[in-house]
């Protein structure tokens, strides 16, 4: 008998939809209850396993919201399909939990929640920078540690990051928010690698650099490199925005490591498997001056041996969407997954996913990854 903790909400409600987290916010509770669902709320902190997520969903369950710290995989898939499964939308924009294939096979529609996160996660991958350069950590520890015995010459010497180069990988939304960060607050230059160019990106930057000539200062440049390799010889930080997949499991390696300068950024607030952290730990450990900045972890929540130990190393518990308006939106556009798909609204085409937190929200389904497999308009 499973003693996790669940709260219903609107115990009459004709679609039983079942929410593995608390989520922030009361709007996606309204949302939700005025489509008529009978909400489930799981009320534990504790990561669910297949096993009690299948439990908890029963013989009928109609829609579900999930976290990415859960494997939606076949298994599971395949019991939400059998209890009547119409909807399933993850509580994230990424989607590397979830296979696809099996969701698309079983004509079940996942959504996620774009759109949203851009610029709250673009901000912690600045505040991550800008941690790991000035060495705020280690700084931090050395003063409540009673150590700080007054003004020194050489205390606590980092890197100054105006007028350098900034490397993205994967100039997606975020990190090409992050980029725009980087070069209008701190001028620096922008190399980019990523299967596609980022017209919008380069134009923005192009047009900022002449307003920078009209002012006497020196320009930006913004380019996009052919491979890894040159992005990582090249720049003075690097910020990692890129999807996980096959492609991208270990992206940045030992090899690769050693392709960076000595006193080097690394920034990820993407997926940990993107880095080899075991790698980056010996890299670290050998290279005192390469500091690396880290919102998300290789085997979350447990840490590469001795990466805690690390005075090189900054590292926060994948909180770069943590913003109240960021989480409250992405709940919001959970809940519409479900809801307007449960009530036979189309797709939303436009890029734009902001009208969806709005009362009035448009009546459509905000975004549906698998949408283009399925058929669905
Ligand atoms: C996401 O939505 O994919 C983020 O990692 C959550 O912070």
């Amino acid at each position: 008998m499973s003693t996790i903790p669940w709260e219903t909400i609107n115990p009459d409600g004709r679609w039983r939809v079942i929410v593995t987290k608390r989520l922030p916010g009361t709007e996606w509770i309204d949302i939700l209850v005025g489509a008529g669902c009978r909400l489930e709320i799981c009320s534990s902190d504790e990561i669910l396993s297949g096993e009690e997520i299948a439990s908890a969903i029963g013989d009928t369950c109609h829609g579900a919201i999930g976290q990415l710290t859960e494997n939606w995989g076949k298994d599971l898939f395949t019991v939400f399909k059998k209890a009547g499964g119409i909807v399933y939308s993850n509580y994230a924009v990424g989607f590397n939990n979830i296979d696809l294939d099996a969701a698309t096979r079983l004509s079940i529609p996942v959504g996620n929640t774009p759109g949203v996160l851009t610029e709250t996660t673009a901000e912690m991958a600045v505040a991550l920078t800008f941690a790991t350069a000035r060495r705020t950590g280690e700084a931090e520890r050395y003063l409540r540690d009673g150590r700080y015995g007054g003004w020194l010459p050489t205390l606590f010497l980092g890197e100054l990051l105006s007028r350098k180069t900034v490397g993205i990988i994967g100039a997606g939304r975020i990190g090409a928010a992050y980029g725009r960060m980087m070069a209008e607050g701190h001028k620096t230059d922008l190399l980019y690698f990523d299967p596609y160019p980022n017209q919008t990106l380069e134009d923005y930057i192009g047009d900022y650099s002449r307003f920078l000539e009209s002012k006497g200062e020196p320009p930006v440049k913004c380019r996009r490199v052919e491979s890894v390799e040159e992005l990582l010889r090249e720049s003075d930080c690097v910020s990692i925005h890129t999807t996980l997949d096959e492609s991208t499991h270990h992206l940045i390696d030992a090899r690769r490591l050693a392709l960076m300068k000595e006193n080097a950024l690394l920034i990820n607030t993407s997926r940990g498997p993107v880095i080899d952290e075991a790698a980056l730990v010996r890299h670290c450990r050998r290279y005192t001056k390469f500091r690396a900045g880290l919102d998300v972890f290789e085997k979350e929540p447990q840490l590469a041996d001795g990466l805690d130990h690390l005075e090189n190393v900054v590292i926060v518990p994948h909180i770069a969407s943590a913003t109240r308006w960021t989480r409250n939106g992405m709940a919001m556009l959970a809940a519409r997954n479900v809801s307007a798909t449960l009530k036979g609204y189309p797709l939303w085409t436009k890029p734009d996913i902001t009208p969806f937190l709005q009362s009035d929200s448009p009546q459509a389904v905000p975004s549906i990854v698998n949408a283009g497999e399925l058929g669905l308009s």
